[in-house]
């Protein structure tokens, strides 16, 4: 069984003054909108189930007013819930008091935001500080740590920086380091570089991903940027007015999309190079063939190979041939469809 970090059970947020009147209508299968027409009340989230395992990557998208931020707030309960469960850590958040809550947030998840969220008067060093100080970490010691996360994020130099003294790449990163001195397994990242320049981000999500590797956190991330979900993303979910429509590995997302607001979702992805070839390959050894490609190519590096070979093996990064691709199983996968109806 899988070690389950995050797990949600039926969570649903309704913000109004009688949230649980709404919520047998809403149960009843009631819309967000119509809802909100008749009653007043703001549909959060609806009845949302989320299994985030340890060490995975957890993209959560959806359009602006979908949920993302609710969704994520009630992960360290920022916000309660109208109804469900919510396990962090194998701990019910939601039986927690007070004393146990601050604890939990101090000790066992951290987070990032879009808009860096650093504390202006301090230098970098002591906004990178400022979780350890809060824990009751001595002066030395989270002084010592924060230099160590300064330098992994690439900020040497820069520790007695005011944070409007640097760009806004360089403050995301500072803000990514203050999560990463708490060395806590679970990191919640809520846009954290959707304010960015499409170069920047680039590079901060790279970064991410190496820290990542080295790393092995538990991360909750948030985006409504397809492409950037599928190249940091071990799963994506994608919620609608506050449900979750589809779940699923990003690839499986872009070849089989739940619906038509998901296909709008990927229409815009560049197939060729976001599907690989182990996602779409035949498994099995079918032994000797004359090329081989590895199984991480993607479909714009295996297309050409089809004007001379009728299907070329796949292998493993260990060279052992673990199925193999055609040119129909390509086109398939580029071609763009709709949804199932
Ligand atoms: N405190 C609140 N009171 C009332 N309604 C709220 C509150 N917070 C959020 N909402 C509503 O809940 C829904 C979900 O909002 P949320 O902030 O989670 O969306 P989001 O997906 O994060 O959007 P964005 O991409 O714009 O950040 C929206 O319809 C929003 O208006
Ligand atoms: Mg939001």
């Amino acid at each position: 069984m899988t070690d389950l970090k995050i797990k949600m059970r039926g969570v649903t947020k309704i913000f109004g003054p009688r949230p649980d009147e709404v919520l047998t209508a809403l149960r009843s299968g009631a819309s967000k909108d119509d809802l909100q027409a008749e009653t007043g009340h703001v549909i959060g989230l609806n009845n949302v189930d989320l299994d985030v395992a340890q060490g995975q990557l957890h993209v959560v998208m959806g359009l602006s007013g979908s949920g993302k931020s609710t969704l994520i707030r009630h992960v360290n309960r920022l916000i309660d819930p109208t109804a469900g469960s919510i396990e962090v850590n194998g701990k019910d958040v939601l039986g927690m008091d007070m004393d146990q809550l601050r604890l939990f947030r101090r000790t066992e998840i951290a987070m990032v935001f879009q808009k860096f969220g650093l504390l202006p008067h301090r230098s970098v060093i002591d906004n990178v500080g400022y979780g350890l100080e809060i824990r009751g970490v001595s002066k030395k010691q989270r002084l010592e740590t924060a230099e160590e996360w300064i330098a992994k994020v690439g900020l040497e130099g820069y520790e007695n920086s005011r944070p409007h003294q640097l760009s806004g790449g360089q403050q995301q990163r500072v803000g990514l380091a203050r999560a990463l001195a708490m060395d806590v397994d679970i990191l919640l990242m809520d846009e954290a570089f959707s304010a960015l320049d499409p170069l920047i981000r680039s590079g901060m999500q790279d970064e991410l991903l190496v820290l990542q590797k080295d790393l092995n956190k538990t991360i909750l991330f948030i985006t409504h940027d397809f492409d950037e979900a599928l190249k940091i993303g071990d799963q994506v979910t994608v919620l609608q007015d506050g449900a979750v429509i589809q779940s699923g590995r990003p690839e499986e997302i872009v070849l089989n999309p739940a619906n038509e607001h998901v296909v709008e979702f990927v229409a815009d992805v560049n197939r060729a190079r976001a599907i690989h070839v182990h996602t779409i390959m035949e498994t099995g050894d079918f032994g000797p063939c004359d090329y081989r490609v590895n199984a991480s190519a993607c479909c714009e590096d295996v297309l050409p190979l089809f004007a001379e070979h009728d299907w070329v093996g796949v292998s493993d990064e260990n060279d052992k041939i673990i199925g193999k691709i055609t040119a129909k199983q390509v086109i398939k996968a580029l071609a763009r469809h709709s949804a199932p109806v």
